[in-house]
Formats: structure tokens, sequence, C-alpha cells
């Protein structure tokens, strides 16, 4: 068991006295895909060696009770009174129990500690860790009969309607369906996923984090679905077939050129080429091809910065660095933008020099320290064992 297993384990026993069931949930990457998921198009993501751990208990009386260990803050709660609080980090968790209780299912009191080591605002989706994580662990706790599938809904919905960020699904699926060792592709309308082996001994993902946090994040965010469902109707004029971005081709928005204003044309080009990517991406896997993988990578990147426009300049700058240093396959920033981390594929022998090199420029560039992460690809949402 890691550290902040046994950590979280600890504080647990220390506050209630009693053995709790202890779950793992992780954060995760997106190799290629991005803004595709609520588009009803393909992504590539994988769960990583960072987690956030549950330690849950049953509680005698009615109440809940939430202690976020590394932000020293508690919650408590009655599953029958939820309302969303200034607080900030409990909504991500009292919106999952109002959402099972949605489902007709009573949620008894308990008693939850949590924590570990998922950067906050990264891109690594520690939101999603903590509602798939939490969802996973009562469902386990009060044997609540919810499959994997309803679990990862109704964690995206909690987010959708009680925090209010419209995000689409895939960092909830991931979450709960990833493999070690393998990226999960994910037709995001038919939910349909399958594996595809990744780690390679002479590869890494390399995380570099800009430490940059913008609101932007979520309102540029909630913008962007609306400016591509408005193109899906301009599109629909003339292609009725069309349900969402993953049905349209160029040539489809070509022709609509003149029908829709320009930026939304923008918006929905990126999706279009970003989707062809994903699925060309799966096909360098299947081959073994690292190299074209990278390229893509790289082209995912040039779209998101000049396109959909959701790049910043310190991504900008973490993007430029990865590609001038040596052993680099492909950089790309990950995520909703604005912000968070760069993901980089680079050789195993070149990790250190990229480090040093992406280090110096980003420290003269953006007057800043970036910060570091090589992940590995690891299992979905489980119970840990002591
Ligand atoms: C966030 C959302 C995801 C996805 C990505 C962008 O992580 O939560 O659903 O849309 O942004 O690819």
């Amino acid at each position: 068991m890691t550290e902040n297993a046994e950590r979280i384990g600890e504080a647990y026993r220390r506050l209630f006295g009693d053995e709790p069931l202890l779950v793992r949930s992780p954060g995760r990457v997106n190799l290629i895909g991005e803004h595709t998921d609520y588009n009803g198009g393909f992504v590539l993501p994988a769960a990583v060696d960072k987690a956030v751990y549950f330690a849950l208990g049953r509680a005698a009386e009615g109440d809940c009770y939430l202690q976020a260990e590394d932000l020293r803050s508690s919650f408590v709660f009655h599953p029958e009174r939820i309302e969303k609080t200034d607080l900030g980090w409990p909504n991500y968790l009292t919106g999952v129990v109002l959402e099972i209780r949605k489902t007709g299912r009573g949620v008894p009191g308990f008693r939850c500690v949590f924590g570990g080591n998922i950067p906050i605002g990264a891109g690594l989706s520690s939101s999603a860790a903590l509602e798939a994580g939490l969802a996973f662990g009562l469902n386990r706790l009060f044997g609540l009969g919810l499959e994997a599938l309803e679990i990862v809904k109704l964690a995206q919905r909690a987010e959708n309607e009680f925090v209010g960020v419209r995000c689409g699904i895939m960092d909830q699926f991931v979450n709960i369906f990833a493999r070690p060792r393998a990226v999960l592709k994910l037709d995001c309308r038919s939910l349909t996923h399958t594996h595809h082996p990744f780690e390679r001994d002479d590869l890494r993902i390399v995380l570099c984090d800009t430490k940059v946090r913008r609101a932007l994040a979520s309102s540029e965010y909630n913008v962007r679905r609306a400016q591509c469902e408005e193109g899906v109707t301009v599109l629909q004029r003339r292609h009725s077939g069309v349900r969402s971005l993953r049905d349209a081709t160029i040539e489809m928005l070509e022709a609509c050129r003149r029908d829709m204003d320009p930026v939304v044309h923008r918006r929905c080009a990126y999706v279009v080429k970003e989707n062809a990517r994903v699925e060309a991406a799966g096909r360098d896997l299947e081959k073994g091809d690292f190299l074209s993988f990278g390229r893509r990578m790289d082209a995912s990147h040039d779209g998101l910065r000049d396109e959909y426009e959701v790049s910043c300049r310190e991504l900008d700058i973490l993007v430029e660095a990865a590609r001038r240093a040596p052993g680099v396959l492909g950089a790309r920033m990950m995520g909703a933008g604005f912000g968070g981390c760069t993901i980089n594929l680079v050789e195993e022998r070149a990790v250190e020099e990229f480090r040093a090199k992406v280090g110096e420029d980003y420290r003269s560039r953006a007057g800043r320290e970036p910060e570091f992460h090589v992940v590995r690809l690891s299992a979905g949402t489980g119970v840990l064992t002591c």
C-alpha cells in the first residue's frame, strides 16, 4: 500500500476508531482527443499513478462527515438536505450523494476521510477522481447495486448539475474503466471502449505543469460547448443527419462556411480534425508507430492553440521548449486549457535533459518555476486491501 493510502487510512482510524474501506481513485492523462468528448467524438485517456484515497465507514447517526486531509478542512451535511457551499471542495462530493439519491437509493450517514497526490487544477482531473471515487466507494460500502457505467454517468451529472461545469464524460469514464499500462479509446457517443497497450519501457509520459490556474478554464469551457452546438445547428440545415460534430466532415463545414460565424467555423474545424486524429492515432498504436503518434499530438496542440483557442502563453512556451529538446516524440497542452499541464512523450534516456532544458526555457521566458511529473499508466478506481 502506498504512503498516501496509509496516511489516509491512519487519519480515519485516529478520528473514528474503526477499520475503514479504502478506495483508490486515480487522476488521468489524455494522450489525444481534446474537447471531442462533448461532441460525441473519440478520446484516448489513461489513468495515472497519482490518486486520491478515500477511507470510508458507516456512521451511527444520519449525518455525513467529510474530512479533506490535505486541506485540513471538514464539512458535515445531512444526505436529505444538500445545498451548495462556498467552501468549494465539498460540492464535488455532496453533489454525488445528491445524484445517488436521485436514482431512488437512500444514502445512510457515513464518514469519509480523503487526500492524495493529484495536483489540483493541473488538468489531471482531480474533480472526476473525487466524484467517481466517492460514488464507487459508497456503492461498495452500502451495496447500492450501481453498475460501473451508472457510476460514471452519475459522477458526470454531479459535475454538470451541481458544480456547474458542463464537462464531457471522458474523465469519469476513464477513472472507472482504466487498465494499467494501457490507454483507453472511448467512443463518447456509443460509450463503447477498447484498451490499447501503451507503456513502452524506452518511452515516458512526462507532464509539465505551468503552475498557472485560470478561472477562465470553466467559463470558456462552457462557451466552447455552446459554439460547437451553434455549429451543429447550422450544419443541420443542410445535413439533417448531423447530430453532433462527430458526424461532420471538413467538406460539410466548408459548404456551410458562409452561413457560419467565422469563430464558430474555426472551433468546428478543430473538432472535426481532432476526431480524425484520434482515430489515426489509434491505428498508429496498433502498428506500434509512436513516431507518427507523437506527430499527431503536436498537430493536436497546434489546433487547440490556433483554432480552438484554449491554450495560453505559458502552455505554448512549454510546448515550444519541448519541441526543441532532444528525444521528444510529441508535446501538447492537455485538458480544458488556459493553464494546467502539457503532456509530452519522451524517450526514457532523454528525460533528465528534457527537464533541464524545458525548465530553463520556462523560467527565463515565463518567469515561473514549472513542475514535472513522470507518470505511469495505472488501473482505474478500486478497493485497496490491507
Ligand atoms: C475537461 C473535461 C473533459 C474534456 C476535457 C477537454 O477535462 O472535464 O470532459 O472535455 O476538459 O478535452
